[in-house]
């Protein structure tokens, strides 16, 4: 089976890495545009721009693939999934319309309004007066979220009145919504889908903040562990028949088959757990610490998920080792950019028996340095021993991801 994947960030680096690990040979994938990083595993094609149809769907006729999987979101809005389909290319991940889960946050509280599933309450404003009534009705910290897409900059949760109204205004033109704060343990759970059936993989949990003990600006993503030891016995199981089917089934009703990955945010709050947000793909860089303990063939469940068979043949499951990453971000990320600098001392990382380095753009988040032990302690040690012989001038990384889970 050949597979081309699109993107070229850590996470296609890691979905090329665990297709590597888990059966596929190397000829048989390609990736476009790629990066450095994933040129060295796989053959890349940079001259490809992955929002571009024509020229993805030109790619995967001549690579005559028979699986194109989508990494980011970008090319999932410009509906390059379709234009595959159209030409009759199986295709992991969302058509343009389905994937408006993540592309619009007003459709998909649509959608889980109509599918009855557990969410904030949250204002649609499209003027700033209305942004001012819905932040005084639910009050403070003001949770201000830009209607489409924004790299992981369009949300902020404060309590400082002025800094969220300057949000809101940023974003007003396209659609902003005011939610009501939640509080809580935040879970990431992905959902291989199919268009009917649904199929999890193991929890995560993501650092969305740029610095420390949760300080700074939210950011894509600063680090991740998987599994999750705290969370309560039946947890999966509850998400996947309170939030997951449901969201599939309300958008198969709709006419509006939703095949791909399903991102599931989620957080645990004192009344029950609530969903923040759906992602139409594998999110970044959870995606490293959870297939790094996938113990199936990546390809064939994408394939199955990709042709309506993921209720036939094996369900996914997970090594009981944990696993840990730690991302290196750019001078000033996520507030301002940095210069393209040399990173060095990543084959040196790559040396440590167990941890591996994914590699994503030259500037913003660097890369991800991944590592997978027995226990939570070991995968630690390993991925900030990784960290520590990697150089980047300027560049940033938290020292707690799973710290809190060592113990
Ligand atoms: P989102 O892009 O919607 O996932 O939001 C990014 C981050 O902002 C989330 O991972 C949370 O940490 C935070 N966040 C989003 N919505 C809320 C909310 N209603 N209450 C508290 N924090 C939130
Ligand atoms: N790590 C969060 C995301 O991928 O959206």
């Amino acid at each position: 089976m050949k597979i081309l994947v699109i993107g070229s960030g850590a996470r296609e680096h890691a979905i090329v890495k665990a297709l590597l690990r888990t059966g596929t040979e190397r000829e048989q994938i390609v990736c476009a545009p790629g990066n450095e990083g994933i040129a060295q595993e796989v053959e890349v094609k940079p001259e490809i721009v992955a929002t571009d149809r024509l020229e993805v769907v030109k790619l995967a006729l001549e690579e005559a693939v028979d699986l194109v999987v989508i990494g980011p979101e970008a090319p999932l809005v410009a509906g390059v999934a379709d234009a595959l389909r159209a030409q009759g290319i199986a295709v992991f991940g969302p058509s343009q319309e389905a994937a408006a889960l993540e592309g619009s946050k007003q459709f998909a509280k649509e959608i889980m309004a109509a599918a009855d599933i557990p969410t904030g309450m949250a204002y649609e404003c499209s003027t700033m007066s209305q942004v001012e009534s819905a932040m005084a009705q639910l009050g403070a910290p003001y949770v201000v979220k830009a209607d489409g897409l924004a790299a992981g900059k369009g949300v902020i949760v404060t309590s400082n009145r002025e800094e969220a109204l300057e949000h809101a205004k940023k974003f007003i033109d396209d659609g902003v919504l005011v939610e009501e704060f939640l509080d809580g343990q935040e879970v990431s759970l992905f959902f291989l889908s199919d268009g009917k059936h649904v199929m999890p993989l193991s929890p995560a949990q993501d650092y969305k903040r740029a610095f420390d003990n949760d300080e700074g600006p939210n950011t894509g993503g600063m680090g991740a562990y998987s599994p999750l030891p705290w969370l309560p016995e039946g947890f999966v199981e509850e998400i996947t028949h309170r939030v997951a089917q449901p969201t599939i089934d309300e958008l198969y009703r709709r006419g509006t088959e939703f095949v791909g990955l399903l991102y599931c945010g989620l957080i645990i709050t004192s009344r029950g757990v609530k969903v923040i947000e759906f992602n139409a793909r594998f999110g970044d860089p959870e995606t490293q610490v959870v297939l790094k303990r996938l113990n199936n063939d990546l390809a064939d469940l994408l394939m199955r998920s990709a042709t309506g068979k993921l209720d036939i043949g094996p369900e996914a499951t997970f090594s009981s080792d944990c696993a840990v990453t730690v991302v290196l971000a750019s001078e000033g990320y996520p507030v301002t950019s940095a210069p393209v600098r040399e990173v060095t001392g990543i084959a040196s990382a790559e040396e440590i028996d167990g941890v591996e380095v994914c590699k994503a753009s030259a500037t913003g988040r660097v890369l991800s340095v991944v590592a997978s032990g027995a226990t939570f302690q070991e995968a630690r040690t390993l991925a900030y021993e990784g960290m520590s012989r990697i150089q980047l001038q300027g560049g940033h990384f938290r020292h707690d991801i799973a710290l809190k889970v060592v113990n």
